[in-house]
């Protein structure tokens, strides 16, 4: 298989990384949701949200300069929180994606967390990851060494909220 390069996404990613989560999203998600809630969270699930796009901590693969097929990233900043205060130590996993063509190699999904952990130690002595986790990817974050500490139900809408896990890694 070709090495893959990780990236440090920009703006200009945005529509690109935003097809790769729709792919994404509605095909590896579909055995944990029921097809109305998936369908009700889709938009919300596929928005490249451009302050994390610009965080310069928000990553991407490409299938030999082409398609982008995995990215992902943290930020010190809570999910849904748009400021400070940040809690020294502590990074937020966000927005993973794999595309359904390659998940479960033991490759990508693992090389964008390496190096989110690489650089968040670096940037922000990152002791403790957190994550909102889908219900789909539990065993993909059990297996880089998270646990469970309770479900969150993320409120996508004032009406509509989306049932998550909230996991907890120490480095
Ligand atoms: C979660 C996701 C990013 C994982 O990406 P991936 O490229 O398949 O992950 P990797 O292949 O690098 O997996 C790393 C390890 O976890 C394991 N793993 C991954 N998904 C798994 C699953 N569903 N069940 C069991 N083990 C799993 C892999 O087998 C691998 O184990 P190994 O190191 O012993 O080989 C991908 O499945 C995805 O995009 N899911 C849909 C979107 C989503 O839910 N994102 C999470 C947002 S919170």
């Amino acid at each position: 298989m070709a090495e893959r390069i990780v990236e440090i996404a920009s703006l200009s990613d945005a529509d690109a990384i935003s097809a790769l989560f729709t792919r994404s999203y509605s095909e590896l998600l579909k055995d944990d949701y029921p097809p109305d809630v998936l369908a009700r969270a889709m938009p919300f699930l596929s928005f490249a949200k451009p302050e994390l796009m610009s965080s310069g901590s928000y990553y991407l693969v490409k299938e030999t300069g082409k398609r982008v097929i995995a990215a992902g990233g943290w930020t010190a900043v809570r999910p849904g929180a748009s400021e400070k205060p940040v809690q020294p130590g502590l990074v937020h996993v966000r927005h993973f994606a794999v595309d359904p063509e390659f998940t479960r190699q033991g490759l990508l999904g693992k090389l964008l967390f390496d190096r989110c952990v690489h650089d968040a130690k670096v940037a922000h002595a990152a002791t403790r990851f957190e994550c909102y986790s889908t219900l789909s990817a539990r065993r993909f974050y059990e297996k880089l060494g998270f646990e469970v500490i309770g479900t969150f139900e993320a409120p996508f809408a004032s009406d509509f909220t989306f049932p998550s896990l909230h996991m907890v890694c120490e480095l």
